[in-house]
């Protein structure tokens, strides 16, 4: 399969901040009362802030009123951005920037597709922007992961079939989204998803591009 494209998500498979949204998260729950651990913060991995919060009300059978929602989105946001202020180049996860520095050189496309509104700000603090041709985040899709939107518009930006592209993803969601829109999926660094994903690796150090050209 010659590979043309790679499309990146970026918590927990370009940075650490999975772990970030996980303690924020908590706090949310903590102060809705609903338990909340590892294990329930799994379905929210790769998934929109609306739909993450939703899925919290859900799990506690919690009802609150509309300004409330938006005052939880407000300050769970204001808690994670607060967490990562400090976010820089140290804090990319293993084999990222090498993967980058050859994919650009051999004329590889890369993008990002990621859920977040914040991905921009997060690949500037982490001073790779320009590694990227495109970067589809949170603000620009209608329909989030699992639906395969972010990754098609990826696809389509690049001029390839989803086919030639390669997907990187540790969320559930987000293998999802790949298969659903017919990419190469691969699950990195989250034990959860190497059942569900085509290929599987701890982190992008053990990722050979040559094995896909
Ligand atoms: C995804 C993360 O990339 O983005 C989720 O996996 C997160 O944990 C989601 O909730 C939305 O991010 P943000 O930065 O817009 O709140
Ligand atoms: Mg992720």
């Amino acid at each position: 399969m010659k590979i043309k494209g790679l499309l990146f998500d970026l918590d927990g498979v370009i940075v650490t901040t999975e772990h970030n949204h996980f303690v924020a998260w908590k706090r949310t729950a903590d102060e809705l009362g609903v338990p909340f651990t590892e294990r329930e913060n799994e379905l929210l991995k790769g998934i929109s802030r609306i739909d993450s919060l939703k899925m919290i009300l859900n799990l506690g059978n919690v009802f609150i009123s509309d300004s409330e929602f938006d005052a939880l989105l407000k300050s769970k946001n204001e808690f994670y951005l607060d967490s990562i202020q400090s976010l820089n180049q140290s804090d990319l996860l293993p084999g990222v920037f090498d993967l980058l520095i050859k994919a650009k050189f051999q004329g590889i496309k890369l993008g990002v597709g990621s859920s977040s509104k914040n991905a921009n700000f997060i690949l500037g603090l982490l001073g790779i922007s320009d590694f990227f041709d495109v970067v589809i985040d949170g603000n620009g899709v209608s329909d989030p992961k699992p639906h395969p939107e972010v990754f098609l518009n990826g696809a389509s930006f690049f001029g390839l079939a989803p086919t030639e592209c390669i997907v990187f993803e540790d969320a559930a969601s987000g293998i999802q989204a790949a298969k659903a829109g017919g990419f190469f999926d691969i699950g990195v660094g989250n034990p959860e998803v190497k059942e569900l994903a085509t290929k599987y690796y701890n982190d992008l150090t053990e990722f050979r591009l040559e094995d896909y050209g």
